[in-house]
């Protein structure tokens, strides 16, 4: 059967799975030239490899395209007590991997010129790990992620939707610390907004239902809300924070866990609000690989 065999021959972006890189740029492109969008999408096809270029594409780039994925959705516009959480759609999210700043700006001006034709970047972050996987709070970021089979199950699309597998639903928001607020904080306080110790990383006992990892605990969800973070710090002068990025087959585990993070069900609202928030809101859908390119077959163009 023709659909079978494409499910068995595509794979995931590697990217998606493969630890932090030590350093990262993060391209946000909007399309202004709908006309020639499919020839430069097909161009990035050709020189994003999956694994040090992961290419996520966005609704807005789909309806230029005239065609759509089920299951790419708006970003929610979700707001809680205090707190709006912006939307801020792109056509293209390009997450560049790598362990030297000048190859990435390099690649990164290479694949802007590529794109000119009917892109224009919005947006280049630069981010990195810190303290071998710490937010730049000092907390260990990634903890209770998913590994091996089950990090596979959780992000990629799997064999039972054929179109779409081994593709994948990122979402992306770039959070802004104040780190002056959080470091008035006493360090049992910090540890209560988190959940966990900073010192040894144990979860606390006694930790309050405000504390982030109780709003987020992936296995107290109906059903479970699994979902493969891929955070990476960020700064820029002296303003700083963490780009979320959280892979998965489909948005709604994300959905349930940013919900319970702004208090939608119990009024409660996720302690991280005390000190940080996001900038932005994005979602994108990550195509899968064949033959070593994008696999753009599900767009029909
Ligand atoms: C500035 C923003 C954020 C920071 C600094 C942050 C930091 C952390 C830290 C330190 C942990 C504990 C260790 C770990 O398991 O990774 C954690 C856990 C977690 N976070 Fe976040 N996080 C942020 C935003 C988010 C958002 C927006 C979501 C989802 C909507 C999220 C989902 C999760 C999940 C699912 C866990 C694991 C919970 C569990 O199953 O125990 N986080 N985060």
């Amino acid at each position: 059967m023709r659909t079978t065999t494409a499910a068995a021959m595509n794979t995931a972006q590697t990217g998606i799975l493969l630890p932090l890189p030590p350093l990262a740029r993060y391209l946000t492109f909007l399309c202004e030239d709908a006309e020639h969008a499919a020839d430069c999408l097909r161009a990035l096809a050709e020189v994003a490899d999956g694994e040090r270029t992961v290419v996520g594409l966005g609704r807005s780039l789909l309806s230029a395209l005239a065609t759509d994925i089920d299951g790419l959705r708006p970003f929610p516009s979700l707001a809680g007590p205090g707190i709006e959480l912006p939307a801020t759609p792109a056509a293209l999210w390009i997450w560049l991997r790598g362990d030297d700043r000048g190859e990435l700006l390099q690649r990164a001006r290479r694949i802007a010129q590529l794109l000119a034709p009917a892109f224009r970047l919005a947006e280049t972050i630069d981010a990195f790990v810190h303290d071998g996987g710490r937010d730049l709070t000092g907390y260990e970021d990634g903890t209770e992620n998913p590994v091996d089979e089950a990090a596979t199950a959780t992000a990629i699309v799997g064999a039972e939707r054929p179109l779409l597998a081994g593709s994948s639903f990122v979402a992306v928001q770039r959070w802004l610390h104040d780190l002056g607020r959080f470091e008035q904080m006493p360090s049992e306080e910090r540890d209560r907004c988190i959940g966990r110790r900073r010192s040894d990383n144990e979860e606390l006992d006694d930790a309050p239902a405000s504390a982030h990892v109780q709003r987020t605990a992936q296995e107290r969800f109906t059903p479970p809300a699994f979902v493969l973070r891929r955070s990476m710090p960020w700064a820029a002068g002296h303003r700083g924070g963490l780009v979320f990025v959280a892979f998965a087959a489909s948005f709604d585990p994300f959905e349930a866990q940013l919900r319970r993070m702004v208090g939608s069900e119990d009024g409660i609202v996720d302690a991280l609000f005390r000190f940080t928030r996001p900038l932005s809101g994005a979602y994108f859908w990550c195509p899968a690989m064949r033959a070593g390119r994008l696999d753009l077959s599900p767009l029909r163009i």
